[in-house]
């Protein structure tokens, strides 16, 4: 493996279980309990080294800091919890050092986990703080809020991973991509989040990126988003139509990155750099409003976040983007920064309207979304053409 970029804190992480622990384990007889959907895929991202430099569920020396500095109790720069919620009883019984079995809610056993901290925390600090906001109507408050407040924390070990279904082709460990990045010779690498289509303001941004360094790593997130977001296999489709007649394929790779959606806006964004450079991503983008919902962060809360950190603690580059749209006059993708006409000449419209048009068939213009992507869009949410 080459280390082009190394994985944040140096090495990169595997808790993927040893044969002979696995067949040991297996038969013995453990504490179990269950995860819910996001809190699985953590424990497989986990495991991967997605999230290196982490080795387990937040214990809560890490827990506290992270939520209150944006950094792990050895200082590292990490800006979202990653934690394991349990109900009372489970809190009260679970004895430190214990073995525990984690299972998914199909009743697998996915991994396991050595409990070394049982701790509670304070929901709405954690929403304040994480979330800038402590309203239900923000989906990652709700989340937090319907999750028990205890939290067990300490080491994991994957058993094994779910079956990515549709996703398979695309799923990449950390080290696999790294290691296709390598055979391909590139040394810088773009990594691009998404958890919509991609439409022409995305597909710009990733192209200027892409002219300044050697490749676009396109990694949709396809874990659970919220309702309204367009479902990951739909989107699937628009992605690979996209890549074939519109992108160079010696110079991009799609990958899916199958984590949950948090909707944290601008810790997010620090979140999902560092998970890319652990992909091997030497780049990252973050445009306008990223990972945002509704009216809760400014446009660029997202990008001012990263000055907080310096460059080498953040081990990569974030590339900034303005809001991008197309320019009637200009006759081309612009933003603010290189177009010199008004908001009468740009093509703009938000996604929640982009996603009422295709709910209702509509295809949004050409200049919004490329009638190929648009045609499966409306196909893939079975509404009439
Ligand atoms: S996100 O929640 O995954 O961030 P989205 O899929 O909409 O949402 O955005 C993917 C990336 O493209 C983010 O970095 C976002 O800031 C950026 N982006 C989305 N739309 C635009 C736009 N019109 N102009 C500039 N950047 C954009």
């Amino acid at each position: 493996m080459t280390d082009v970029v190394k994985p944040h804190g140096g090495v990169l992480v595997d808790r993927v279980v040893d044969e002979a622990r696995r067949k040991e384990w297996e038969t013995a007889r453990v504490r179990e309990v269950v995860l819910d959907e996001g809190t699985l895929a953590d424990l497989e991202m986990i495991a991967v080294g997605a999230y290196s430099p982490l080795t387990g569920f937040m214990v809560r020396d890490d827990y506290v800091r992270v939520v209150g500095e944006m950094r792990l109790a050895d200082g590292t720069v990490w800006s979202l919890p990653v934690t394991l919620a349990v109900d009372e009883e489970t809190a009260r019984d679970v004895n430190i050092g214990e073995r525990v079995a984690l299972k998914g809610e199909d009743g697998v056993v996915y991994g396991w986990m050595v409990a070394e901290d049982v701790y509670s925390v304070d929901v709405r600090v954690e929403a304040v703080n994480v979330y800038g906001t402590e309203d239900t109507a923000h989906p990652g408050v709700s989340k937090l809020f319907r999750r028990p407040k205890w939290r067990v924390g300490g080491p994991v070990w994957l058993r094994r991973e779910r079956d990515r279904g549709p996703f398979s082709r695309y799923w990449l460990r950390p080290g696999e991509a790294r290691e296709a990045f390598a055979r391909r010779g590139w040394k810088t690498v773009v990594g691009f989040q998404t958890r919509n289509p991609i439409h022409r303001a995305h597909e710009y941004i990733q192209k200027c990126a892409l002219e300044t360094v050697d490749g676009l790593f396109l990694h949709p997130l396809v874990g659970e988003t919220k309702a309204d977001d367009v479902p990951a296999e739909v989107r699937l489709n628009s992605y690979e139509a996209l890549l074939e007649r519109y992108y160079p394929s010696q110079r991009v790779m799609l990958g899916v990155f199958p984590a949950a959606m948090r909707y944290a806006g601008p810790r997010e964004a620090i979140f999902h750099a560092l998970v890319r450079k652990n992909f091997g991503c030497s780049h990252f983008i973050v445009g306008r409003d990223h990972a945002g919902v509704g009216n809760y962060y400014g446009a660029y809360d997202a990008q001012t976040i990263f000055s907080r950190f310096r460059p080498e603690e953040l081990g990569m580059t974030p590339l900034f983007f303005e809001h991008a749209f197309f320019c009637k006059r200009c006759e081309g993708m612009a933003s603010a920064k290189t177009c010199p006409h008004g908001p009468e000449d740009r093509v703009t419209l938000s996604g929640t309207r982009v996603r009422e048009m295709l709910r209702e068939g509509l295809l949004p213009p050409a200049e919004f979304t490329r009638p190929e992507v648009a045609r499966i869009l409306v196909k893939g949410l079975r509404v009439r053409l």
